[in-house]
């Protein structure tokens, strides 16, 4: 058993009052905490086979999302999202930098937190994965066919996008909320240069219905509701009976706005916020609310050039939440709720009370009657506040300190993760009871199930996605990779299989089965079908060309050399740009393309793919540059000199491979 304990670590002062009167009486104990052997089986993908499971999961601070096959835990891949990624030039190459563009400018960092599958019909349907960026609110969509990024979407009035990116049972919409409250510029609100002290009276939050086009993929902000300043935390769509509806949990009803962590602790219960969305966008779609002017950043990648695009936005819709009437309700929830988590069949929601030993769990069947009797307590800016012992159903007890989240396996139990206390808890959905528990290590945040926000969860296998790693890998100085532990829910017990340690900080996840995906991998892009302006299709068309201080490289690369592998005629001060094509038309065989000095980075070209990269040089000489990914046993030799000579040298435009300039 590891020396390390949770509990005093994290422990502030107001938890650690609260565990004085938490007698944990869980069953955790230390034999729990490694494998037993035959678990080695169970994890076993012998090489040359496959995982049965993708594991998406956000990066956190990383701004992307990494790959992670399952049962075995092996990283397969990092799609790149939010931030710049130098593996293949991804918001370097010019076709690629558009992405990252906000109308704050260019932003090469994100912070990636929730990542949803695209659904139909309640099911994952292996289109997209839509992922949030916290810090600049945004939504990605990825493709699931290369597992790129096809585009970003700034999300105007709003900040601290945490209660994101929940996507509906057919992923009609996808749902962005703020968790920081934020000034509204006018005509919305008193305008955005405001007192911080004048919080209540003028900050707002606000909830984003992003449309999802079902042919394209292709994001809309249809409509926004302002909502009371309060903190939004985590929400969900609904499932089946409840998938016209969308809940979200909040804290600070207090609407404090500095030393939350005593200010946002006063009230004895938060709230849900439950909108049922299909009336709100039918209410939208009538007209209601005030469009107002707003600035924000689409960006969507072109298949057919393979560039990236910003279009500026100048307008959206606003909707208050007069204006919804029957369609927006407060529920009062445990106080400072955390994760929010519809059960399989839609008809249970339940909540993580980060500050208790309990889940809340509320029926759908309470919240309708409570809807249809007008069992309202009061009103908060206009939104009805259902009564609580209306709308719960009942309370898990002994579900661990600090309960954050809960995942369902379609067998009629819920699994919650316990922050503080470190462990799983696994109870029955009908009695409420729990009925088994175990450790993780540590203190552990979001869970998944495969499928376990579907009508239909895989089952089989539990991920937890701890947040502490401490001891459980061999030490690499003060950071460390987060630690994930995968558990065998087949059984009445849960059995521990794996660690396995994951890039960034993974604040959610989604299993895909393998099935859903593999098959439908693009493996190479079609030559013929490379509409990028630069392309260059053959060895023959290669050529570089000036337009005053402007040089395009259009050149190529085929195992083993590029067409042109030695060029003269560049100057200082010229903006150059390489732009290469990989003639390669088989699977695997991208081509690398990097240059001494250049201040940016290497690109990694996909067969028949064309990417453009830009190089100022600052220096007279003769520069190398070579491709920078194994191709062939003749890699070595895929080389080439760039001469750059001084502003006004007479020194002409040449180029070629295996021919004297
Ligand atoms: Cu091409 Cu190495």
């Amino acid at each position: 058993m590891s020396d390390y304990k949770p509990f005093k670590t994290i422990l502030t002062g107001g938890m650690a009052l609260l565990l004085a009167v938490f007698i944990f009486s869980g069953c955790s104990s230390s034999k729990n905490h490694t494998a037993n052997d035959d678990a080695a089986d169970q994890v076993y993908v012998p090489p040359g086979k496959h995982d049965e499971f993708y594991s998406f999961m956000s990066g956190g601070w990383t701004g992307n999302i990494s790959v992670y096959g399952i049962p075995s835990g092996r990283h397969l891949y990092t799609i790149p999202v939010f931030s710049q990624d130098p593996t293949d030039g991804y918001g370097y190459t010019e076709e690629t930098k558009a992405l990252l563009n906000t109308s704050h400018g260019f932003i090469p960092w994100g912070d990636t937190h929730h990542v949803e599958p695209s659904k139909t019909d309640g099911l994952y349907d292996g289109r997209w994965v839509f992922v949030n960026d916290r810090n600049t609110p945004r939504l990605a969509r990825i493709n699931l066919k290369e597992f790129r990024t096809d585009e970003t979407l700034e999300i105007p009035n709003t900040a601290g996008n945490h209660a994101a990116s929940f996507t509906s049972s057919n992923s009609e919409y996808v749902s962005a909320m703020s968790e920081y409250s934020i000034p509204l510029p006018k005509p919305l609100g008193n305008g955005t240069d405001v007192a911080i002290d004048s919080y209540a009276e003028n900050f707002k939050g606000m909830c984003t219905m992003v449309k999802v086009d079902q042919k394209t993929g292709h994001l809309n902000v249809d409509f926004q509701i302002e909502l009371p300043p309060f903190d939004y935390d985590l929400g969900r769509f609904g499932l089946g009976e409840s998938k016209d509806w969308v809940f979200y949990t909040d804290y600070n009803s207090e609407e404090a706005h500095t030393m939350l962590e005593v200010n946002a602790s006063q009230n004895d219960k938060d709230f849900v916020l439950a909108i049922n969305w299909k009336k709100a966008a039918k209410i939208a779609h009538q007209g209601k609310g005030q469009v107002v002017s707003a600035e924000y950043d689409h960006n969507v990648v072109n298949h057919k050039t393979g560039w990236a695009k910003t279009e500026v936005k100048k307008k959206v819709r606003v909707l208050q939440p007069s204006d919804l009437e029957g369609a927006i309700y407060f529920l009062p929830g445990p106080k400072s709720p955390h994760g929010i988590n519809v059960s399989p069949q839609g008809k249970y929601i339940s909540i993580g009370g980060k500050l208790s030993s309990t889940v809340t769990v509320y029926s759908l069947d309470n919240i309708r009657k409570a809807i249809a009797n007008h069992d309202v307590s009061k009103t908060i800016d206009d939104i009805p506040v259902l009564s609580f012992k209306d709308v719960e159903k009942e309370q898990v007890k002994k579900a661990g300190l600090g309960p954050l989240h809960v995942e369902y396996d379609g067998k009629g139990y819920g699994y919650n993760s316990a922050f503080i206390s470190s462990e799983i808890v696994k109870w029955s959905l009908k009695t409420g009871k729990v009925v088994d528990r175990h450790p993780t290590y540590y203190s552990i945040g979001h869970l998944t199930v495969p499928g376990g926000d579907t009508r239909k969860p895989y089952g089989k296998y539990l991920i937890g996605l701890n947040k502490i790693t401490k001891d459980r890998y061999l030490p690499t100085g003060p950071e460390m990779f987060a630690g994930e532990q995968l558990f065998d829910i087949t059984g009445d017990r849960m059995k521990l299989l794996l660690d396995f340690p994951v890039e960034g900080e993974p604040h959610n996840a989604a299993e895909l089965p393998a099935s859903l995906i593999d098959t439908a991998q693009v493996k190479y892009y079609d030559l013929d079908e490379n509409h990028n302006p630069y392309v260059t299709r053959s060895e023959s068309e290669a050529k570089v060309v000036r337009k005053g201080h402007r040089v395009d490289v259009y050149m190529t690369a085929i195992r083993s050399h590029f067409m042109p592998d030695n060029i003269e005629g560049i100057k200082i001060g010229d903006e150059v740009h390489f732009h290469v094509t990989n003639l390669e038309q088989e699977w695997d065989i991208p081509h690398g393309f990097a240059m001494m000095g250049m201040r940016n980075a290497g690109i990694l070209l996909m067969p028949g793919e064309t990417r453009s990269i830009v190089w100022n040089p600052t220096k007279k000489g003769v520069y190398p540059f070579y491709c920078t990914d194994f191709c062939s046993a003749l890699h070595q030799e895929m080389q080439g000199y760039v001469r750059v000579s001084s502003k006004n040298s007479n020194v002409k435009i040449a180029y070629g491979t295996n021919k004297e300039l």
